[in-house]
């Protein structure tokens, strides 16, 4: 290959959508491209390929890139969704037919899974993140990428994954988009890198930079994260790619003067292929020439690259091996996406058991709200093949599931969820009044979140909340339903409902999964994959902090109202908390509740104590007490509470879903090998040092069922 050929390879152009305009096949057959992404129509994908392998000097097919990031044409939950149902192998089973639809289409990369850790409701892009814990994030990541690559990427329905945003744009100040993150090096490796390693560790064929600038040097020039951490620490032989024209923008942060000096920075500090923009097309070659850039380095660059095709069997068959390729009947997409809507609805607060609503349902229902029948609505941000004429939304699954002898009266109250025209209240109390039971569906369309979409305020926008206190003043049970793309404080809100289930953006099939467990048809088994704030102000407001030396308890906190006029400087607690919202959340990471009642019994861990290297059993007793079949997701948390660096209060090890009678119970173990129990330390390396443990088993990080364990110094063997 020429050099031009090589750098070519480094190029993801964008398509045109249906058709090839001239200068792309034009450069494509000049082999001044290496992909081409957001071209989804088979027959134009496949001459994409044709122009690439019969007309290119050396004939090496496209990558074809989407965005397939929650489903293509059967819509699953957002990420933030899956999440919620900490069910790895009902995720892998969603990338899965996102990969078969995707594939049909002839694409053969997705831009997926973004494995942010996400911990500022605020930022938009916290729908597309698995959530604000490492250990969650990278377990529900491998099973995505698993998902989407399989065993082997080159299999008909498999697509190449790419783990992004490499790394740190989780943490964007204040939750706006794209801006700066200042994460010390400790963080970054303890909280922000894990989701990456173990997406690594899966075999994922590419990584996509982040647009943030990281301690000062932005992700996709900042050689500490692609060639150190990336290549030299983690042994990553696939291929990264930088976000859309972020090259071109290292000049816009500062670091470099123009497109010419953004090249070299990215190329040199270990960046593969560059997407959207050319400044790698129209600045390598020259740079190489000036000695600025070694041949070598474009060839382990065009290596990379070259490498994923192979894993794809791109060159044995460059056109997506789909054209006479569907994805087998037997996928169920509709049925996946059922399932997984069903996962990832959490139960926040159910109170008096308003819910399930009794069946069969012989009263009147009142469906108040603007989220209730909206089939794009409920798809979420990052749908653009998200077919809406698949989406089955809670007012038609009501109607279907309650048949015409029930009498459903809809009432839309708002035309959106940011209106502020109450001209549709009056109807909305008036039905609310006249029903047994109001059902509310509100929260946020799709554009409230995602890329570019962050918020200040996470309450319910508009005036949602005047409509609740309205409809509340009617004395009719109010259901609160919320669809939404990010946690949202609802505090004002909690004591004027009955019940709120939370279904963030559920997908094609959110509107049956709703009614299965409105209706008890399904007992909800999501969990929190992140925080909820009581209040916008509390965040960053997450379960893994550190304890600080001055940790509030019940006893420490003062609320604003209770300072008397006189008081004396340090006699409002003494400890971390805000005087208007405490310091405990709303709900807490891991909560959810079920139709049944759970509890747990009997912790213990196999030995007190164990040697390094050595792993310990810590069992517990889980009962259902209740009186319903429900399914429980046991969960595993420690603390290291000395150690050479201050550690969290408590941290996520270890997860178990399991399905329970009534009346049954079980012992449910876990394995953790001291490994698991690591962190990096002030030479940034990982250890785990010797001393005492706590960990709590339960069903959410407030667990209280506590015991200890020591791992002994290296000398006690
Ligand atoms: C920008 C987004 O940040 C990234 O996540 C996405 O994959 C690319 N655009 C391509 O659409």
């Amino acid at each position: 290959m020429t050099l031009e050929e090589k750098i070519g390879q480094l190029c993801l152009l964008n398509g045109a959508g249906g058709h090839i305009p001239d200068h792309l096949r034009q450069e494509i057959a000049a082999g001044r491209v290496g992909a081409v992404l957001n071209e989804v129509d088979l027959g134009t994908v496949n001459e994409l390929q044709r122009i690439a392998v019969e007309e290119s000097p050396s004939g090496i097919p496209l990558l074809i890139g989407r965005d397939v990031i929650h489903g293509f044409h059967t819509v699953f939950p957002l990420p933030l969704g899956q999440a919620a149902s900490w069910n790895p192998e009902l995720i892998e089973r969603c990338a899965r037919i996102a990969a078969a639809e995707a594939a049909a289409a002839g694409v053969n990369w997705t831009f997926a899974p973004m494995v942010d850790i996400g911990r500022d409701p605020r930022w938009g892009r916290i729908a597309e993140t698995l959530g604000e814990d490492p250990f969650l994030a990278s377990a529900l990541a491998v099973a995505m990428v698993r998902g989407f690559q399989g065993e082997d990427p080159s299999q008909p329905g498999r697509i190449a994954a790419c783990a992004k945003h490499f790394a740190g744009y989780g943490a964007s100040e204040s939750g706006r988009d794209y801006n700066t993150t200042d994460i010390p090096e400790i963080e970054l490796r303890n909280v922000h890198l894990p989701p990456f390693r173990a997406a690594v560790e899966a075999g994922v064929v590419s990584l996509m930079t982040s647009f943030s600038d990281l301690n000062g040097v932005p992700a996709t020039a900042n050689d500490f994260l692609l060639e150190r951490v990336l290549r030299e620490e983690w042994g990553f032989d696939g291929f990264v790619v930088s976000d859309w024209e972020s090259v071109p923008q290292l000049a816009v942060h500062g670091l470099t003067a123009d497109d010419r000096e953004s090249a070299l920075a990215a190329a040199s500090a270990g960046l593969d292929m560059e997407m959207a923009s050319t400044t790698f097309r129209e600045h390598l070659a020259g740079l190489v020439e000036e000695g600025k850039i070694s041949t070598g380095r474009i060839d382990a660059m065009a290596a990379h690259v070259l490498r994923a095709k192979l894993r794809l069997g791109l060159f044995e068959d460059p056109y997506s091996g789909t054209a006479s390729w569907r994805p087998p009947a037997d996928l169920d997409p509709a049925g996946a996406a059922r399932e997984a809507a069903l996962g990832s609805l959490v139960l926040l607060a159910n109170r008096d058991r308003a819910l399930p609503l009794a069946k069969p349902f012989l009263g009147s229902l009142a469906v108040i709200g603007p989220m209730a029948d909206e089939p794009v609505e409920q798809l979420g941000t990052w749908i653009f093949d998200g077919d809406p004429a698949r989406s089955v939304t809670p007012l038609r699954a009501l109607r279907e599931y309650l048949g015409p002898d029930v009498e459903v009266r809809y009432e839309r109250a708002l035309d959106t969820t940011r209106s502020r025209s109450d001209e549709g209240f009056p109807q909305a109390v008036e039905a609310a009044r006249s029903s047994d039971v109001a059902l509310l569906f509100l929260g946020e369309e799709s554009i409230l979140s995602g890329e570019a979409h962050s918020r200040a305020d996470v309450r319910l926008p508009g005036i949602q909340e005047r409509l609740i206190s309205e409809l509340s003043a009617t004395g009719t049970p109010l259901i609160l339903v919320v669809l939404a793309g990010r946690p949202l404080a609802l505090e004002s809100v909690v004591d004027e409902v009955a019940a709120i289930l939370y279904a963030w953006h559920p997908g094609s099939m959110g509107g049956p999964a709703i009614v299965d467990v409105l209706f008890g048809e399904a007992s909800p088994s999501g969990r929190l994959p992140v925080t909820f704030p009581r209040v916008t102000g509390q965040i960053p407001i997450y379960y893994a902090h550190k304890n600080t030396g001055k940790p509030p308890t019940p006893e420490t906190v003062v609320h604003i109202d209770d300072i008397p006029r006189d008081a004396e400087q340090l006699s409002a607690g003494g400890s971390s908390f805000h005087l208007d919202a405490g310091y405990t959340p709303l709900w807490p990471f891991g909560h959810g509740l079920s139709y049944t009642e759970v509890s747990y019994s009997n912790l213990r861990t196999s030995r007190e104590s164990v040697p390094p290297g050595v792993s310990l059993t810590v069992e517990v007793e889980v009962a259902n007490v209740g009186d319903r079949e429900g399914d429980e997701v046991v969960q595993l948390y420690v603390r290291d509470p000395v150690a050479s660096v201050t550690r969290p209060v408590r941290e996520l090890k270890g997860f178990r879903r399991v399905r329970l009678a009534p009346g049954e119970s079980r012992t449910v173990s876990f394995e953790l090998h001291p490994d698991d129990l690591a962190f990096h330390g002030r030479d940034m390396r990982p250890r785990t040092e010797p001393g005492r443990f706590h960990v709590w088993v339960g069903g959410s990080s407030a667990a209280q069922l506590r015991t200890e364990f020591e791992i002994g110094h290296p000398s006690e063997d």
